[in-house]
């Protein structure tokens, strides 16, 4: 598949102002970018860790798959993204080794990134992202 590195981790979180403080001022991180993505129904802010980010999401409806989360899960890390040169031939590639896929075809994600996700039933529980520029 070819990842070169992790690009970045989602955390799911209930409000992206209260959760600055901790980033900006504990972590000292700071955030560069905040984007909404209508069609995710999200939030978006973001954190430069090295050469990976940190992704906060919050959740814009109550019908956002970020407000299920929380719901459910609590506010938490909530994908890994990998970098991979191609995401349709990832996604092809998985496919061909029974992983079950959420996108069967790269879509925009926030950053301009083309994105895809794979199901956390065929990765051991993780929701799974591929992206590339
Ligand atoms: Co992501």
């Amino acid at each position: 598949m070819d990842i070169s590195h992790i690009e970045h981790l989602g955390i799911a979180v209930k409000s992206i102002a209260d959760s600055l403080p901790y980033y900006e001022n504990v972590l000292g991180l700071k955030c560069y970018n905040i984007e909404e993505v209508a069609d995710q129904k999200v939030k978006t802010a973001f954190f430069k860790v090295g050469q990976t980010k940190i992704e906060l999401l919050e959740p814009t409806s109550e019908d956002s798959t970020i407000a299920k989360f929380i719901e459910k899960r609590g506010e938490g890390v909530h994908h890994v993204a990998f970098a991979v040169k191609d995401v349709a031939a990832s996604l092809a590639e998985a496919e061909s080794k029974g992983v079950q896929l959420i996108d069967k075809a790269p879509r925009g994600g926030a950053e301009g990134l083309n994105i895809a996700f794979l199901h956390p039933k065929s990765t051991k529980g993780v929701l799974t992202e591929l992206c590339c520029n």
